[in-house]
């Protein structure tokens, strides 16, 4: 400071170690690269804020130092921070973030030894090194997963979906979405793109909420006409759902229900002639798009059936965030609390399986911090990005089981054709209540991961807060759930 620099925090609240050498926290402005804090080694959290013209002149001044050890990028271009890392004689290199403090990060190569000898995968440049940032700035929303199947998650990916379907062997896709959807840009985009690539055009969309057997009979009419040898299923639960009904079924002689996931039912299925699928999901929700079933209602019965095979996994899932941006408000919040009751009931689950109770875990805190940004500003990538991989997680994560909110809306969906994820948010609270001797325990700890006070009675609570924000029913009659869908 002697040397001009100035101090932005009051060094009174920050009191040094009397005769140590570690520094008080502090941040400095006015600061030149030939003053000694910006030069010599210390000890202690400061910082001093230079302004330079271009990235070339902070690598030149970054790397005329005799020290070096460590040095953080903060950008939301992975292109840019990917060159400046190229250039930087440092031994380790933060991405979008500082505060990573691995115990064995202690001394991670330094400026003679080269860029991250000791911990490689801790340095730049490669973008796939890159460490996440703790706010999941869009740059790092793009992945190629391999479980629980292939999944190309990002914005725009959309695009790479006439060489997925190449890459596991369709060459005459049906693309399968709902009435509503077939008339949107966003289906005649992916149309485009097929019919681009030489996969033609083909589209079947006679598709219901809570599609039933006869969608299903019909769409396997459509197949088998078009001489088709995959499907493509382009929608919400509803279409994905009746796309792999298509897939399943348009080579058995069996019924769908003999299908139903009872025990070792689905080995009554031939595999060999299931057709591949694709999902592209348009909500994020139902999670189908990760699931080995779909959920068909029976319109004799007026039941809604979970019908089950391995192979009804998609082959490739494409969670494009583009695509859900322009989701009516009220299928962004239902098909959001889909998400979180997927997450919770999975949580809350007895089973053992340590895998799913992470997975849900994690699901509910992005639901519970992204839906509303989702619900309120649509065009929000970056929240509609976690949206949808918080539904992919809670089809992942209810392998583990589902309970008693499901148990509820299959039927009040199967009689009155209400929204599914609609109503499962709509008898949430009222499921957490009859539970709640078994779940306490557990839905404190849940309350504490996401950042919530007062344990079990404060998770309820924030259940109610965000259903009133997200516009949801407090009851099945305020739903309009009076009169049966069916007229026989
Ligand atoms: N397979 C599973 O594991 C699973 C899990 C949960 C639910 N489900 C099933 O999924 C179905 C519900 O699916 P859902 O909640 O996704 O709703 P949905 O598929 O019924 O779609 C709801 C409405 O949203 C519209 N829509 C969808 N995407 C849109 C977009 N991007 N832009 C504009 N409009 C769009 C549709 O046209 C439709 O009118 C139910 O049948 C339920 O039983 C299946």
């Amino acid at each position: 400071m002697a040397a001009g620099a100035k101090p932005l925090i009051d060094p009174a609240h920050f009191p040094a170690d009397d005769g140590g050498a570690y520094l008080a926290p502090q941040v400095l402005v006015d600061v030149t690269h030939d003053m000694r804090v910006m030069r010599e080694e210390s000890f202690g959290p400061v910082v001093g804020i230079m302004k330079v013209k271009d990235d070339a002149e902070a690598i030149a001044l970054m790397n005329d130092s005799d020290y070096g050890l460590t040095a953080s990028i903060w950008t939301k271009d992975a292109d840019a921070a990917a060159e400046i890392g190229n250039h930087l004689e440092t031994g380790t290199i933060f991405m979008n973030r500082a505060d990573y403090l691995d115990p064995a990060l202690v001394w991670t190569g330094t400026k003679d030894t080269g860029r991250g000898p000791v911990q490689p995968w801790l340095s730049g440049p490669d973008p796939a090194q890159i460490l996440p940032s703790e706010k999941g700035d869009e740059m790092n929303l793009r992945a190629n997963w391999s479980y629980p199947t292939a999944i190309k998650f990002g914005a725009g990916r959309i695009s790479e979906l006439a060489e997925q379907a190449q890459a596991v062997g369709i060459k005459r896709p049906l693309l399968v979405t709902d009435k509503a959807l077939a008339g949107l840009p966003i289906t005649a985009r992916a149309l485009d793109i097929l019919d681009a690539a030489g996969l033609g055009r083909a589209v079947f969309s006679d598709v219901d909420p809570n599609p039933n057997e006869g969608n299903m009979d019909a769409g396997i009419a459509v197949y088998k006409a078009g001489g088709h040898d995959g499907v493509i299923c382009f929608g919400g639960g509803s279409a994905l759902d009746l796309g792999k009904m298509i897939a399943l079924m348009a080579g058995q002689t069996i019924s769908v229900w003999d299908l139903e996931d009872i025990g070792d039912w689905w080995t009554r299925a031939d595999a060999g002639k299931i057709a591949p699928i694709i999902a592209v999901p348009t909500t994020a929700g139902t999670g189908s798009e990760v699931g080995r079933a779909g959920v068909l209602t029976n319109s004799q019965t007026h039941k809604k059936k979970i019908i089950f095979h391995p192979k009804l996994m998609p082959a490739v899932t494409i969670c494009d965030p583009e695509l859900t941006v322009g989701m009516p408000k009220f299928i962004t919040a239902g098909t959001g609390m889909d998400a979180f009751a997927h997450c919770l009931e999975a949580y809350c689950s007895p089973f053992y399986h340590p895998m799913s109770q992470g997975i849900a875990l994690e699901g509910l805190r992005l639901v519970n911090e992204y839906l509303p940004r989702a619900y309120h500003t649509p065009d929000d990538l970056e929240a509609r990005a976690q949206m949808m991989s918080a539904a992919a997680m809670g089809a992942t994560a209810f392998q583990k089981g589902l309970g008693a909110i499901h148990s509820l809306s299959h039927p009040v969906g199967a009689v009155y054709g209400n929204h599914h994820g609609t109503t499962n948010a709509v008898v949430m609270p009222m499921v957490l209540d009859f539970n709640r001797p078994a779940i306490e325990t557990l839905l404190g700890r849940a309350a504490d991961y996401l950042g919530i006070k007062g344990g079990f009675d404060g998770f309820r609570a924030r259940v109610i807060d965000l259903r009133a924000e997200l516009g949801i029913p407090q009851n099945l009659s305020a739903m309009g759930s009076n009169a049966p869908v069916w007229t026989s």
